[in-house]
């Protein structure tokens, strides 16, 4: 079936570091909507938006203690009407990030939920008795510590799946059901294009609560028993039949330790709940050892896998999202490609390719369309974002990491990497700010900056703006089907896909040697797509090179 939403590329905005318009350090909606005319030259369809509402920002307004207010750093309801309006006259959607499985600790309905057994929204949390003294199971939360908090006053304990100032809403009530389908329903008439949903695979709970297997010998593991919970399929369906079916919007659902099998139900076709998912295996792979703090490389085999998987199993069935990176992920030319100055620039082409001609809507996050690297800060005063520092404190603490060896982690891995502000031209802190940014801009701004790269023909930028324009120009980008190339290859990532008597054939060099590849001879004919060397050599693919031919079939 055609959607609009399948035809489009989503530009995922983090406000905090996107663009301050006031010198306080602070990205905000002014900010953004200064740089609308950027976006709509780079051609994206769609922005997410991440949080923007009211938030004491314990998790930089993933916790949310007012749905209908606008966070007083990102600036007013007005700001946001003008933003809106102004991105809907250049063509660009607005989807607004929904979090929803859990609030602010200072939200008003947790404030009251906690003042006493009787009150009318305690039910709208999970609260539970201790077992002999102690939490109500051995959940540890993800982002350190216990995932219960004690509370003295009720002498009882409530969930937070990520920090304590996160408590879960209880998606049990339907009350709670009802107020958030409202609040849902108060956005979509504002005129906004949809949702992301925040963990929404984790919205319900096994009602057993049983302890979680020990990884780490600290806390038990909760996946099992908060994602894909036993009526997470039911709330959604409701959420659908009673808000989303009734507006031409688009919904992405952020479902972690979702499967294959579970993405059928959740992004089919006909099952009536969302668009489509963010699954995370690709970006999940490694040893485990310190939770995902794991910095070893993943072998191409082991990602190809992964992403080729869903590729094929969702075919027909359900749609795609793809990604690189977001706010939570370190930068994808750091991770997957090669941020040396000798191959930042093609491998962060060749990642984009590989990418944007597989089928399924792309998303790129703030930054990657110039090709941004990890920040690799080197001093933990220099992180801000919560998860780090914790798992800093909690692994190096109990012995479980060494010191030296968590900050490398952090280098690797932390989501501060992408977080650092949006580097804009070579004016002090990136032309992001005129103040002290809230944490600390890039060095490399004064060569990787968005200005440089949109006066360069050959830019990351530019390279981007050809892929977004390519899919308005090819169907068969959209639509064709997927099929896997070199399945054994360890160097190369190849596939084609076909689509009313014509292929395309991609081929992606994740190494910085020259490779054999046999796949373009016979297709002179063809016509190249994109590339990202002048030339391409039959017989071979050059350090990163990507290439993608469309052919008849
Ligand atoms: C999601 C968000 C992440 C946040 C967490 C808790 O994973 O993407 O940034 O910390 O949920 O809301
Ligand atoms: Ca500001």
């Amino acid at each position: 079936m055609k959607q609009w939403w399948k035809e489009s590329v989503v530009y995922q905005i983090y406000p905090r570091s996107f663009a301050d318009s006031n010198g306080d350090g602070i990205g905000d909606l002014n900010g953004i909507t200064e740089h609308l005319d950027y976006l709509q030259d780079l051609g994206v369809d769609v922005i997410w938006l991440s949080p923007v509402y009211q938030s004491p920002n314990d998790d930089n307004g993933y916790d949310i203690s007012d749905y209908q207010a606008i966070m007083s750093d990102f600036g007013t309801m007005e700001d946001y009407d003008r933003m809106l309006s102004e991105a809907h006259k250049r063509g660009i959607k607005i989807v607004m990030d929904l979090v929803v499985n859990h609030t602010s600790d200072e939200h008003q309905w947790f404030v009251e939920s906690k003042k006493s057994k009787d009150n009318q929204y305690r039910d709208y949390y999970i609260w539970k008795e201790g077992k002999n003294g102690k939490e109500p199971n051995n959940w540890g939360g993800c982002f350190g510590g216990s995932a219960w908090e004690y509370d003295k006053e009720t002498d009882m304990y409530f969930l937070h799946c990520f920090s304590k100032k996160q408590p879960d809403l209880n998606w049990e009530n339907p009350q709670v059901r009802k107020e958030v389908f409202d609040m849902m329903s108060w956005w979509c008439e504002k005129g906004i294009d949809g949702f992301r949903m925040d963990v929404i695979s984790m919205i319900s709970k096994d009602p057993a609560f049983p302890d979680g297997e020990v990884r780490n010998g600290l806390y038990g593991d909760n996946g099992p028993f908060v994602c894909n919970g036993p009526h997470v399929h039911e709330y959604l369906r409701e959420m659908n039949q009673e808000v989303l079916s009734k507006y031409d919007i688009m919904t992405v659902g952020e479902a972690a330790g979702v499967t294959i099998e579970e993405a059928k139900k959740y992004a089919g076709e006909t099952t009536g709940e969302l668009n489509m998912v963010f699954q995370f295996e690709h970006v999940e792979l490694g040893d485990h050892r310190i939770g995902k703090w794991s910095a070893k490389e993943v072998p191409l085999k082991d990602l190809r896998e992964a992403m080729n998987r869903w590729q094929i199993n969702l075919e027909g069935k359900a749609w795609n999202s793809l990604f690189w990176d977001n706010h939570d992920q370190p930068r994808a030319v750091s991770r997957f490609g090669d941020d040396s100055p000798m191959y930042r620039e093609v491998s962060a082409k060749m990642l984009a390719t590989c990418l944007h001609m597989m089928k399924g809507t792309p998303y790129i996050y703030q930054g990657e369309e110039l090709g941004m690297t990890n920040a690799y800060f080197s001093k933990l005063e220099d992180y801000r974002d919560i998860e780090s520092i914790n798992a800093y404190h909690e692994y190096t603490e109990n012995g479980l990491a060494g010191k030296e060896e968590m900050m490398n982690c952090l280098k690797e891995i932390s989501r501060d990497n992408a977080r650092t502000p949006m580097q804009w031209n070579t004016k002090e802190n990136a032309g992001f700010t005129t103040g002290t940014p809230w944490i600390k801009v890039n060095k490399n701004y004064l060569e990787i900056n968005a200005e440089a790269e949109m006066a360069e023909k050959d830019s990351v930028y530019n390279y981007y703006k050809k892929l977004i324009r390519l899919r308005k120009e090819n169907e068969i980008m959209v639509h064709g089907r997927f099929n896997p190339l070199l399945e054994e290859d360890d160097h190369i990532y190849a596939y084609e896909r076909l689509w009313e008597g014509e292929k395309i054939v991609v081929a992606c060099n994740f190494t910085k040697e020259v490779q054999a590849c046999d796949l373009f001879r016979g297709l002179e004919d063809g016509k190249e797509l994109i590339s990202n060397y002048k030339e391409h050599k039959t017989g071979v693919l050059q350090p990163y090179e990507a290439i993608a031919v469309l052919c008849k079939a």
